[in-house]
């Protein structure tokens, strides 16, 4: 039989041993493997969930998988022959972890996944899932964008999208919310998508390769996140064209750059995806070590942050 600090820590409970000095000084272990650092918004995630794991008396092991999946897969493993308490991660992409997953529940060691969901088709090879939904932030940014274009006098407005990481959760579902708000709206055309994998250079790359391809057709920008929104501004500059006059751009995060963009009047909205996850990873931690039940789905709360109030919120934003 494995002996694992679940079985420990429930042998404890049941002994009446819980607050012994002996159970008390082992901290608890966490495997976490960060997708990477590819935006403003993961840099927020990391020192959440690395100061929260300070703030805990956590032991975090940290990995860095540079958006890469398979670096993902070799930290998660290396975490089991650790023999972490807990392994959590916020996974680069939906598909592709049946076999590591597995390997994880075979060690009897817990996955708590943060930020982004997987496709596994066994559910129960994760306890639970603590993150935004990505399609009703895709479903704000298209509500938001269906009242600007009901006040405009333009006739249909041409939408250019920048997508996140291919395959990854929030590119999959921010498409889909917002496209189901969007379907069947006279006004609301999307003429060219592509991915810009939630990056800043590439969103200026890639816008660039729209507007060279469209030039003045394009009347909105859709950005999956702020980050690419704030690459794609730069571009719009060098092109001659005033973001959020000529282009009207709606983006995901609500990170400070974003603010600073709204306030200087060339980002039209932001829709809030929150990073601070750490204390509920540890929180969620603990419970699921020490035998306690844990939903499924926990999710973040949160808001829509508009142009106009952009410069009163700035001084109360965390990240
Ligand atoms: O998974 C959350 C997304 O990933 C954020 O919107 C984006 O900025 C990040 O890179």
């Amino acid at each position: 039989m494995t002996f694992t600090r679940r079985t420990f820590i429930a042998s404890a409970i049941a002994l009446g041993l819980a607050s012994s000095s002996a159970f008390a000084a082992k901290p608890l272990v966490i495997g976490f493997s960060q997708v990477g650092a590819e935006s403003e918004w993961r840099t927020a995630n990391t020192t959440s969930i690395k100061d929260a794991a300070k703030k805990e008396g956590v032991t975090l092991k940290f990995a860095d998988a540079q958006q890469r999946q398979e670096n993902q897969v070799k930290a998660i493993r290396s975490f089991i022959a650790q023999r972490v308490d807990v392994i959590a991660f916020s996974p680069v992409v939906e598909s592709g972890w049946d076999t590591v997953l597995r390997e994880a529940k075979r060690a009897n060691i817990p996955v708590i996944l943060t930020d982004r969901d997987v496709n596994v088709s066994d559910k129960s090879l994760y306890v639970t899932l603590i993150g935004s939904d990505f399609v009703e932030e895709g479903r704000r940014a298209g509500r938001w964008l269906a009242d600007y274009a009901a006040k405009s006098p333009k006739k249909v407005l041409n939408i250019v999208e920048l997508q996140g990481t291919v395959g990854s959760a929030p590119a999959i579902d921010r498409k889909a919310g917002f496209e189901e708000v969007i379907k069947g709206n006279p006004k609301l055309k999307v003429i060219r998508t592509q991915t810009a994998d939630f990056t800043r250079a590439k969103g200026k790359e890639v816008m660039e390769a729209f507007l060279k391809a469209q030039g003045k057709d394009i009347n909105v920008l859709f950005a999956h996140n702020d980050d690419m929104a704030i690459g794609a501004i730069q571009a719009i500059e060098e092109a001659g064209l005033k973001p959020g006059k000529d282009i009207i751009i709606v983006s995901i995060d609500g990170v400070k750059g974003a603010f600073e963009a709204m306030i200087a009047g060339k980002l039209n909205v932001s829709v809030e995806c929150s990073p601070l996850l750490g204390p509920q990873l540890m929180q969620a931690a603990r419970d699921v070590v020490a035998g306690k039940p844990v939903p499924k789905r926990i999710v973040t709360e949160e808001r829509v942050f508009p142009a106009e109030v952009a410069a009163k919120e700035l001084p109360n934003r965390k990240y």
